[in-house]
């Protein structure tokens, strides 16, 4: 028995190699039940791979070169899977989330040579270090439409990733529809970025979002931006929102970008932040937020709703947190956790189990610790998203086409390099996990989203999956083995940035 690197990312919790590999072939057949039976086979299919076959209902005998699926509920960690292949494969997951990433580890495996397809002998057991693993999508700074966003929920699911965080509402344009205020998406969603098209998601659509997100085990996590972030607010409604507050930088950055500066009632096109607030004195901005997150709470299986918190630069402290205590107890009110970025934390008395996200730099700056810690003092616990790490929007070099560089410029292995339980002095257990943003203010198409998200959120991926402490958890290790990615995404038709630092391989 030797212990060898396998061509996988994230790296399981545990791995033993076996001599020798067992051929997969178009005789194989999958036994069991599981709805991932059929992504194993279709995405053998999209690689090249040999045809696989389901076996007959009951068949559970498996020949050599089988592949049996099932899950044992007996099983200790939730999505937690065991996958052992000697003369077939067998894969046993602890529930079906486990069963569906052992069949990405498998999917990950099975590589081409010239004898054919196989995969190596193996026994691995393996489970999540963080129970939140998310990758979050900005549609409203340019919109990505369902089938697009299910691309990306494929990509990222097949990384093991199992929160998708959408960003549905920003100052560009109000992405999903809500009955009750129904100008939102009339009159706020037609534009975005950039003076691009917007778009938004009926309901209908948002309910597909969320249904095949849960076929590939992530939640979804809406957010609505808030109080600040809330210039589009003001296009459909504008009693409901401030004059804009244009603060030197945005200004600055205005004349240096060429872009337009918020005009109260008009779609703004630029990418400038900090302008806009809801009026954080005026009952009717709490009806408004309550039939949001009702609207939303109804429609949304997962137990969290985001309402924002960043930015808020031209609003009183004062009144910042009068709204951070409200809202967020408006979120629980309507039977859900609030989630918000880590500023809302400054808030004494905000509600109680409130999940923060930590969105400052790996060493924090000014008040952004504290304000995070007080979520934990409030019961909650904390999303880790360093900027200067996680950051998808980040440019790779300082010549990259695409992203920005506010935060800092983020390779591969600065993506890679940092630990989500040293940044902030919070005890181990607050970190719920790990989530990687991409803001979407340069990216005009999917295929610019999928490049600069691709192939960082890998290395997100292993962090928030694999044991801190693995004699492999070494970038060294990791660049070669996420080179090995590349025939996955090209079959998937996934775009990445194909990074000199990265040893590529072709199949
Ligand atoms: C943020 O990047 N404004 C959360």
């Amino acid at each position: 028995m030797v212990l060898t690197t396998l061509p996988l990312v994230p790296l399981p919790a545990a791995v033993v190699v076996h001599e020798g590999r067992m051929p997969l072939t178009a005789t194989a057949r999958v036994h069991g039940s599981s709805p991932a039976a059929g992504i194993l086979i279709d995405a053998l299919a999209r690689r090249g791979g040999p045809a696989l076959s389901p076996a007959d209902a009951g068949d559970d005998a498996p020949a050599p070169g089988d592949i049996v699926l099932r899950t044992d509920a007996e099983g200790s960690a939730s999505e937690g899977y065991s996958l052992r292949i000697g003369d077939h494969v067998d894969i046993v997951g602890d529930d079906e989330a486990g069963l569906f990433y052992g069949v990405q580890t498998l999917l990950q495996l099975a590589r081409q040579d010239d004898d054919g397809w196989s995969v190596p002998r193996t026994e691995i057991t393996d489970a999540p270090r963080f129970p939140h693993r998310g990758v979050m999508l900005d549609v409203a700074r340019h919109f990505f439409d369902v089938s697009e966003v299910k691309k990306f929920i494929d990509a990222t699911s097949a990384l093991k990733f199992n929160r998708l965080h959408l960003h549905l509402s920003d100052d560009q344009g109000w992405r999903v529809h809500i009955d009750s205020w129904p100008l939102l998406t009339e009159l706020s969603s037609t534009t975005a970025a950039s003076g691009d098209a917007g778009g938004f998601y009926t309901k209908d659509d948002y309910r597909d979002i969320v249904a095949y997100a849960a076929s590939r085990h992530m939640i979804l996590i809406p957010e609505i931006d808030l109080p600040g972030h809330t210039h589009a607010v003001g296009v459909a409604y504008p009693e409901l929102v401030e004059a804009p507050v244009l603060n030197d930088a945005l200004v600055t950055q205005a004349e240096n970008l060429g872009q337009p500066l918020p005009v109260a009632g008009e779609s703004y096109l630029g990418w400038g932040v900090g302008h806009s607030s809801v009026r954080i004195r005026e009952e009717r901005t709490y009806d408004f937020v309550r039939d949001v997150v009702r609207e939303l709470a109804e429609m949304t299986p997962g137990p969290y709703i985001h309402i924002g918190g960043d930015e808020s630069l031209g609003t009183s402290q004062e009144d910042f947190d009068h709204f951070a205590e409200r809202a967020t107890q408006i979120v629980v009110d309507a039977g859900k956790t609030p989630v918000a970025w880590h500023e809302m934390g400054a808030a004494a008395g905000i509600a109680e189990g409130t999940v923060g996200q930590y969105w400052g730099m790996k060493i924090p700056t000014g008040a952004h610790a504290a304000e995070a810690a007080h979520f934990v003092e409030r019961g909650g616990a904390l999303i880790m998203s360093a900027a200067d790490a996680a950051y998808l929007d980040m440019k790779y070099t300082a010549d990259f086409p695409l992203g920005l560089t506010w935060a800092a410029i983020i390779d591969v292995r600065t993506a890679y390099e940092w630990e989500p339980t040293a940044v902030l002095e919070v005890p181990d257990e607050a970190i719920l996990g790990v989530e990687a943003p991409l803001w979407s203010e340069t990216t005009r198409t999917i295929d610019d989203v999928e490049q600069l998200v691709f192939p960082r959120a890998a290395a997100e991926a292993e962090i928030a999956w694999s044991p801190k402490h693995a004699p492999e958890r070494t970038w060294e290790s990791f660049r070669g083995r996420l080179g090995t990615l590349a025939p996955l995404w090209k079959a998937e038709g996934v775009r990445f940035h194909p990074s000199a630092d990265i040893p590529w391989s072709d199949r």
